[in-house]
């Protein structure tokens, strides 16, 4: 069997556990520095086997040695946004925590395959890796899965038509000036570029990159997770299985897209390597320069990583 871990039994890791447990792909360790967190939440869901006939098994410890043969590590250990806060404002608080859970995920589990989701998310896969030393392709950043998923709900909202029948690709840092890109973004295998208005997509386009927040919104006291969850739960099953889907998903870029040094959002092609290939997609001048600008904001925030004396 393979083993999945989970860093962080908060609500995006506890979700994560119980959409992956339901896909029967992997063992699940759940692994959080608050004491009896872990194993409450782990062992309420591995009671819930014999109705959802879970044939796995889902463990909850603090004990990190737990990641020991991991093949797959998903890091969500840190804080989340309040309103009024971006993304970026998370970066003092969750540098430190995921400076040394990487240095945990180095220690214990060397060979498996980091799927970050931790915010500033382009930020934290860079301190994960800087500290790892792993493999380029061995670090994955979560994002363009989840605010493509969100860019396709309302595109079916807005034509009622079927969510399975969407296609959307959205590229960028994961923040507000993140990329959608309406060309490559379908209905039944047509652009929506041909189906909707430049008005509707625009507002759509305005409902992605703010997605996060609204859900903020509501809650007052934490951000999203269920479909951040299920987002990581499609990243890890692509892996697990070896599916090579081509998904958007922050990878570190060596001068792709005219982008050097930094985690970004670009379609890549996932497998059990973690990021086997990074696609190049023919942008117009208008999607090139978002994408440099959204590109150009990740940058700024990595800077402010030397005043935290982290590497
Ligand atoms: N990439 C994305 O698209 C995306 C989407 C949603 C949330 N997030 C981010 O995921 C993170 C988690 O969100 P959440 O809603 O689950 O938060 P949460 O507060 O519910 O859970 C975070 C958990 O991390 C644990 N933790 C803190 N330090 C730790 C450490 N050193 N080792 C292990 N565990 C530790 C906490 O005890 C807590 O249980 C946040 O940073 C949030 O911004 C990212």
């Amino acid at each position: 069997m393979n083993k999945v871990s989970i860093i962080g039994s908060g609500n995006v890791g506890t979700s994560t556990a119980l959409y992956l447990a339901e896909k029967k792909i992997a063992d699940i360790s759940l692994i959080d520095v608050v004491e009896g967190l872990s194993e409450g939440k782990a062992l309420d869901a591995e009671e819930s086997a014999p109705i959802r006939k879970y044939d796995i098994e889902l463990r909850g410890t603090t004990d990190f040695s737990e990641l020991a043969g991991s093949d797959v590590v998903v890091v969500t250990a840190g804080i989340a946004r309040k309103p009024g806060m971006s993304r970026a404002d998370l970066l003092n608080t969750n540098a430190k925590i995921i400076k040394s859970v990487s240095e945990k995920i180095a220690q214990y589990a060397p060979n498996s395959i980091i799927v970050m989701v931790t915010n500033p998310l382009d930020v934290m896969s860079y301190v994960a890796l800087k500290i790892t030393g792993f493999a380029l392709k061995r670090i994955v950043g979560m994002a363009g899965v989840l605010d493509a998923t969100r860019f396709r709900y309302f595109v079916a909202q807005k034509l009622g038509v079927a969510v399975g029948d969407t296609t959307a690709m959205v590229l960028g840092g994961h923040g507000d000036s993140m990329v959608p890109l309406p060309r490559y973004s379908t209905v039944g295998g047509v652009p929506i570029t041909e189906i909707l208005s430049k008005d509707d997509i625009d507002k759509i386009i305005e409902r992605t990159r703010k997605g996060g927040a609204e859900i903020v919104g509501y809650l007052k006291t934490g951000s999203a997770y269920y479909a951040p969850a299920a987002s990581v739960a499609e990243m890890v099953e692509c892996i697990i299985r070896d599916k090579k889907r081509i998904l958007p998903c922050s990878a570190y870029l060596r001068g792709e897209y005219g982008i050097e040094g930094i985690f970004v959002g670009v379609p890549v092609l996932l497998g059990k390597n973690g990021v086997d290939r990074i696609i190049e997609l023919e942008l117009i001048p208008e999607e090139k320069e978002a994408l440099h600008v959204s590109a150009a904001a990740v940058k700024e925030v990595i800077e402010k990583l030397e005043d935290l004396e982290i590497f």
